[in-house]
């Protein structure tokens, strides 16, 4: 099996803002057996140097296009044993704020510098050029911050095979072409085959262009990133490249999201014993400053406030939500609009609504523990997590049908229910009105605790482990080296 470079913006637990660093974590954990060798790349931002374990420098290296040399500092993830390498260049990463933008979360200015030197970084290291006596069979990349690369490598004459992964089209890396002027990257990368998107510079692109296959997150976002509704202009050479293009649905780490063994909750619980959610939910309830009512539903919702995740969809429903006997807890950031909204609401109704704004682990859990359903109306969701800890902890999902969410959530329909085969509620259309319809449909079935039970355990049953989609990956390095030619380290 090859050797394996994971070069990726943000992993769990040294970094993270969404579940790219979910998947950083738990993806290399569970191909590592599989492999000979695997190593994980990332930059070394301030948090990230502050929590790796026994870091250490390795290398020193001269990049193109950047002054001052760069430090490969070589260590471990906390609680694994997966060798990390932090590309250490402090006028860039050792800034106070997030891995892309400030604390009030403006994107830094520099972030097109700041890419092109990870990925110089990378590509010196995937060619064994970096000092470091090693050379990856395969380069599996995700998402624009990582796109250069297999741009760059593409003209490397012993270059390995390249992966590339969609985690969200939405996010694209564009900037400005005359910033490509000031990044020293080779004058050929700029035609419309290569970097150039109507007239602008594109990362995501080098990596859907030059990548020699392409994998995104479900089976469905493989399909919907095709066509013009989801594709922002890519659709067409996203199509061209169909047949390198794989979707592979993201799986759950179960060592932290597991209700029987999360010490981040008040009270474990499994599927024998579903009554004891009720602790957690009280403990949210009062922690929150929700009244502890019983009987009330209590729906959940975890993400970053942006149109993606549907929260407009929600803001417009909860004044006709509200008439009704429900609380909701809220957690999450985002745009500013949504913030205050989502806090106004609380202010004036702070019986039924408790809204946490900021980024907070263990209250991710609580809700996932205490809540009795789970919001997630997207618009468009290439995976999704959420929903996937939501079934494992009895939390009933409530989704739109798309991307992985549509791949992951049985809707309770009549007949579904009837042969137990439903997980969750599932609706079509992005507008209030399905959501709010489905919702009733929901409520309706909360209050009747047998079915209601039936369908939460039976949510709690489903595997969304990594499993069988290791397999997928370990698939497409194959593909990718046989597309590729013999690979470096047999050269
Ligand atoms: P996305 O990557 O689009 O943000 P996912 O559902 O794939 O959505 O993953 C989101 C991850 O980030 C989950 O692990 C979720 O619990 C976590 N998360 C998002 N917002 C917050 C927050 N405000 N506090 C704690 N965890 C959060
Ligand atoms: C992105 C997507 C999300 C997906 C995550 C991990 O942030 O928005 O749907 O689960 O990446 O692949």
């Amino acid at each position: 099996m090859p050797k394996l470079l994971f070069a990726v913006s943000e992993v769990h637990p040294l970094i993270k803002t969404g579940g790219l660093a979910d998947v950083a974590y738990s993806l290399p954990r569970a191909l590592q057996p599989h492999l000979h060798d695997l190593r994980l790349v990332l930059p070394a931002y301030r948090q990230a140097v502050q929590r790796a374990r026994r870091l250490q420098p390795v290398a020193t290296l001269q990049l193109t296009g950047f002054e001052q040399p760069i430090r490969i500092l070589e260590g471990l993830l906390p609680d694994s044993d997966i060798p990390l390498w932090l590309v250490d260049a402090p006028e860039f990463f050792d800034r106070e704020g997030g891995p892309y933008g400030d604390v009030d979360g403006l994107d830094w200015p520099d972030n097109a510098a700041r890419y092109t030197l990870f990925a110089r970084a990378i590509v010196e290291i995937a060619c064994n050029r970096a000092g470091l006596d090693w050379q990856p069979d395969v380069v599996h990349c995700n998402d624009w911050q990582t796109g250069l690369v297999p741009a760059l490598l593409h003209h490397e004459p012993a270059r390995p095979a390249t992966v590339f992964t969609l985690h969200n089209l939405a996010y694209q890396g564009l900037f400005d072409a005359a910033v490509f002027n000031t990044l020293a990257l080779p004058k050929f990368l700029w035609t419309a085959e290569g970097l150039e998107f109507y007239g602008r510079l594109s990362f995501l692109k080098g990596g859907i262009t030059f990548a020699d296959r392409l994998t995104t997150v479900s089976p469905t976002y493989a399909r919907e990133i095709q066509t013009a509704d989801f594709g922002y202009g890519l659709e067409g050479l996203l199509d061209f490249r169909s047949a390198h293009l794989t979707g592979i649905l993201n799986g759950a780490d179960y060592t932290l999201w597991e209700p029987a063994l999360d010490t981040l909750i008040e009270q474990p619980y499994d599927a024998n014993s579903l009554e004891l959610k009720a602790i957690n939910k009280h403990t949210l309830q009062r922690s929150l400053g929700l009244p502890q009512t019983t009987g009330v539903a209590l729906i959940g919702m975890i993400g970053r406030l942006v149109e993606q995740k549907g929260i407009d969809l929600l803001l417009e429903i909860l004044p006709t939500l509200l008439g009704q006997p429900i609380q909701l807890a809220v957690l999450g950031s985002g745009e500013k609009k949504f913030e205050q909204a989502l806090r106004g609401i609380a202010r004036r109704q702070p019986q039924q609504v408790a809204v946490y704004i900021g980024y907070h682990e263990e209250l991710a859990h609580r809700i996932e523990a205490g809540a009795d359903m789970f919001l997630m109306p997207s618009r468009f969701e290439p995976c999704g997590l959420n929903q996937l800890y939501s079934l494992r902890y009895g939390t009933v999902p409530i989704v739109r049908r798309t991307g992985g969410l549509a791949d992951s959530v049985v809707d309770a329909t009549p007949s579904r229910l009837q042969d137990g085969s439903a997980t969750g509620f599932v609706f079509d259309a992005a507008t209030p009105a399905a959501l709010l319809h489905t919702l009733q449909r929901a409520l309706a079935l909360y209050h009747q605790p047998e079915q209601w039970r039936k369908l939460a355990v039976r949510g709690m049953q489903q595997d969304f482990s990594w499993g069988s989609n290791v397999d997928a990956y370990l698939a497409v390095y194959q593909q990718a080296l046989a597309d590729r030619g013999t690979p470096p380290s047999a050269q």
